[in-house]
C-alpha cells in the first residue's frame, strides 16, 4: 500500500473540518494573510480532505483548484468543498499534474516532505504560478524534532509503514494516549504542545496516526528546506519562516515575464 493510499484511509476517517484548522492554516501560509487570497486563483497540491482549500474560499478567492493522488482523499475534499461553486477537486499526481492554467498562489502543505523526489514536484508546481504569483510549501523541520528523527523515523520506516493501515490506527493508541495525558495534565511551554492541550483525544490520535503511516517523512534543517527551491529558475525572492519552531514555510515569487 503506497503512502497515498494510507493517507486516503486517514482522510476518509478524519474528514471533518475542525475550527482549529483555520488558525493552523494561517500559521502554515504565513507571511500570507487572509486578504492575500481575496480575488485570487489558488492551487492546493496534495489537498488531502481539502481542509486548506476551504479557508481561501472563505476569504473570497476567485477560484480554488485542489488535487490529490488518492481517490478517497479526492472524494473527502469534494465533500468538504461542495458548498463552493468556485472550487474544483481533481485526481492528479504532483509530478505530472497539469491544471491547464496559472494561479496567483500555489501551495503544498504537508506533502513535499513525504515525496521521493521533492524537487521534481516543485519543478512541476512552479510551472503553474502566474508571473508575480507565489509558490509556498510547508514542511517538517529537523530543529526541535531530532527525537522523532532518531526514534520514530526508524519505527515508521521499517515497521509501521509496512503494517496494515487499520492495525497502525490501533497501534497509534500506544503513543496517543500517553501524549494526551501529558499535554492535558502538565503545563506546556512549547507552542505546539500548548496547541495540543486544547485538542480532543480523537484529534490527538489522528495526529499521531498521521505521523506513523507514511514510508517517507523527511525532517529538514533550515538550509535543507531552503535548498528545495534551488534550481527553480523562475522563482526568486525565496524566504523561509519557522512555524511553531518545529517546521518551515518556504515561499518564493515567480519572476515577471518581460
Ligand atoms: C499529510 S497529507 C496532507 C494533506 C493536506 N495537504 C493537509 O494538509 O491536510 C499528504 C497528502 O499528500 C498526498 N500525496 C502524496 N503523494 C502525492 C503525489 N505524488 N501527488 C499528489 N498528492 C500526493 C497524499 O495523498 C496526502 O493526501
Amino acid at each position: 500500500m503506497a503512502s497515498t493510499d494510507r493517507f486516503g484511509y486517514e482522510w476518509d476517517k478524519y474528514d471533518f473540518i475542525l475550527p482549529h484548522y483555520e488558525e493552523q492554516f494561517l500559521k502554515w501560509v504565513y507571511p500570507l494573510q487572509k486578504e492575500d487570497f481575496k480575488g485570487k486563483k489558488v492551487l492546493d497540491a496534495g489537498c488531502g480532505m481539502g481542509r486548506n482549500s476551504l479557508w481561501p474560499l472563505k476569504y473570497g478567492a476567485e477560484k480554488v483548484v485542489a488535487f490529490d493522488a488518492d481517490e478517497r482523499s479526492v472524494k473527502a475534499a469534494r465533500r468538504n468543498l461542495s458548498d463552493f461553486e468556485n472550487a474544483k477537486v481533481d485526481f492528479g499526481d504532483i509530478y505530472t499534474y497539469n491544471p491547464n492554467e496559472e494561479f496567483d498562489i500555489v501551495f503544498s502543505i504537508g506533502v513535499i516532505h513525504h515525496l521521493k523526489d521533492p524537487k521534481k514536484a516543485l519543478q512541476n508546481l512552479a510551472k503553474y504560478v502566474k508571473p508575480g504569483g507565489k509558490l509556498l510549501i510547508w514542511v517538517y523541520g529537523y530543529e526541535g524534532n531530532e527525537w522523532i528523527v532518531r526514534y520514530i523515523n526508524p519505527l515508521r520506516k521499517y515497521i509501521f509503514s509496512k503494517l496494515p493501515v487499520n492495525f497502525v490506527h490501533i497501534l497509534a493508541y500506544i503513543f496517543s494516549f500517553p501524549l494526551y495525558l501529558y499535554v492535558k495534565i502538565f503545563p506546556q511551554k512549547r507552542p505546539y504542545l500548548k496547541q495540543l492541550k486544547g485538542f480532543t483525544f480523537k484529534h490527538i490520535h489522528s495526529i499521531v496516526f498521521d505521523q506513523l503511516i507514511p514510508e517517507i517523512a523527511n525532517y529538514w534543517t533550515k538550509e535543507q528546506a531552503l535548498s528545495l527551491f534551488e534550481g527553480l529558475k523562475s522563482i526568486k525572492s525565496v524566504k523561509i519562516y519557522p512555524v511553531n519552531n518545529l517546521s518551515w514555510t518556504v515561499i518564493g515569487e515567480k519572476i515577471e515575464s518581460n
